[in-house]
């Protein structure tokens, strides 16, 4: 039941003490200046009774108040709004205030990310991955273990790089799975490859300056630049990867290039010798940084892993970006920066100011999945998995939808691109889809400058062979009707 007395609602049902509920209701009134200054509340008794509330619930609410310095006097003889609060702006004139006061990157921002995609977990969305028994078991068996030991360093603070043991554990991997030279001091733990972006753009990117970025290319990388006020120069991508002369004749000073070099993201071209050359003589040259994202390069399905672009660089420029989210699972949230050593000291602080360090149970139970060989072999039996799907994949959608569309079987990764047949809108197709339970990303959205392909980004790691043909039979399906023309 609600009574109403002097604006004040009460709610008996809800879950919020009485008490809370009457201070809530005088602090708002005199905040937003309903309530006067100098004004003189009612007696705690009266409005008890008003109320039909025990008078210690109205006295807890009054000396609340008081204490918070929203009114003065004392109870029994007199409690006053506060005489000395400054005049309140009215309605509107807040709510401009408010928008005033947001951070200067959050109008810009604002709807850039449609975060309702991000939780859609259905074909063939992308990044999403599978783990099998044997992974879950010992994940579950690691972190049991871990709980029940928990250590006094489980209760502290740490190393705002993560613990020596996951950093010994990650930069050992990285030597022999990645062909990375480091070592655990330059190994920085974060919760991914959108954290590390985040923390790069904090420390070598002054607002104002200029950042290189694959066209097409991810779209989270030049949010983030844009969010720390870089500009960013879509360089085209061909068949060699990203365009380093056009950059070098474009905008030479840039102070960075962001680059997926093993497994271009989207279209899957790896970045050849020669531009890597080039890059590196770039930034060498003109003191600017290679910010290479290593995502899904462990998934290589015709041969060895390529190697990263870091391990040729004896200049120091690069800045080494991987993840553990594509390699084990998303929700997981954990990923690594490896950086040159002089950067150490500013990187490590601005971590520190951010959330300080990374949890420390997660990282035990990682380093220990790392050092013990799960890892390794987990991504093993990943790459079969996955390789099987791919094939099912492109089989189904040369089967089905042959005629409409040309299917890449990308050698790497846990994407392919099936690029459209003449005609045949990308957009279109992505929206209608959707709305038949079916996720493809339009790949012409990924374009800045470079004249878009219309084409499909299909993901398939994250889905068994039947959810595969159930999906890709919905979809070709749907592209057979005319309204997907453009
Ligand atoms: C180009 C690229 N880099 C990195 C990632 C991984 O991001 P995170 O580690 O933040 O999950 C993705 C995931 O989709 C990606 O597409």
């Amino acid at each position: 039941m609600e009574q109403t007395i002097f604006d004040i609602a009460i709610d008996r049902r809800s879950p919020t003490p009485l008490f809370r509920q009457i201070h809530a209701a005088l602090s708002t009134s005199i905040v937003d200046g309903r309530l006067p200054a100098g004004a003189r509340l009612p007696a705690s008794r009266a409005l008890a009774e008003q109320l039909h509330l025990s008078r210690t619930v109205v006295v807890a609410a009054y000396e609340q108040l008081l204490a918070e310095g929203y009114a003065t006097g004392r109870i029994g003889s007199g409690t006053y709004v506060a005489p000395d609060l400054p005049e309140r702006p009215r309605g509107r004139a807040l709510v401009v205030k408010a928008r005033g006061a947001m951070g200067y990157a959050a109008p810009r921002l604002a709807g850039k990310v449609d975060v309702t995609l991000q939780g859609d977990d259905r074909p063939f969305n992308l990044g999403r991955t599978l783990i099998d028994q044997r992974t879950f078991d010992q994940w579950r068996r690691l972190n049991a273990r871990a709980l029940r030991a928990m250590p006094k360093s489980h209760l502290g603070y740490g190393d705002p790089r993560g613990s020596v043991e996951l950093r010994g554990a990650i930069a050992a991997y990285l030597g022999s799975a990645r062909g990375v030279r480091c070592d655990a001091e330059q190994i920085i733990v974060t919760s991914g490859t959108q954290h590390a972006l985040d923390l790069v753009v904090r420390v070598l990117l002054p607002v104002g300056s200029e950042a290189w970025v694959e066209d097409p290319g991810y779209p989270l990388t030049r949010e983030v630049l844009a969010a720390g006020g870089v500009a960013t120069r879509p360089l085209r991508v061909d068949a060699q990867g990203i365009d380093v002369a056009a950059g070098v004749a474009a905008a030479p000073r840039a102070r960075a290039a962001f680059i997926t070099p093993s497994h271009q993201f989207p279209t899957g071209v790896v970045l050849s010798m020669a531009r890597r050359l080039e890059l590196i003589a770039w930034a060498s040259a003109s003191d600017a940084w290679i910010v290479e994202d290593d995502y899904a390069s462990e998934f290589r399905y015709g041969g060895r892993p390529l190697a990263a672009l870091q391990g040729l660089d004896t200049a120091e420029r690069t800045i080494y970006i991987g993840t553990l989210n594509k390699a084990l699972f998303p929700g997981l949230r954990a990923g690594y920066l490896v950086v040159p050593e002089p950067l150490l000291p500013a990187f490590v602080t601005t971590r520190y100011l951010m959330d300080r360090q990374p949890p420390a149970l997660q990282q035990e139970v990682l380093a220990e999945f790392i050092t013990d060989g799960h890892l390794s072999s987990h991504i093993r039996r990943m790459r079969t998995r996955y390789r099987d799907q791919r094939d099912h994949l492109v089989a189904a959608l040369q089967r089905r939808a042959g005629d409409r569309l040309d299917v890449e079987r990308p050698d790497q990764g846990m994407h392919l691109v099936a690029h459209l047949r003449p005609g045949l809108s990308d957009a279109a197709i992505e929206r209608t889809a959707l709305a038949n339970g079916v996720v493809v990303r339009a790949l012409s959205k990924l374009y800045v400058k470079a004249k878009p392909r219309q084409g499909l980004l299909l993901g398939f790691s994250g889905y068994p062979a039947a959810a595969i043909a159930g999906a890709a039979g919905r979809l070709a399906a749907l592209l057979q009707r005319p309204r997907l023309l453009s």
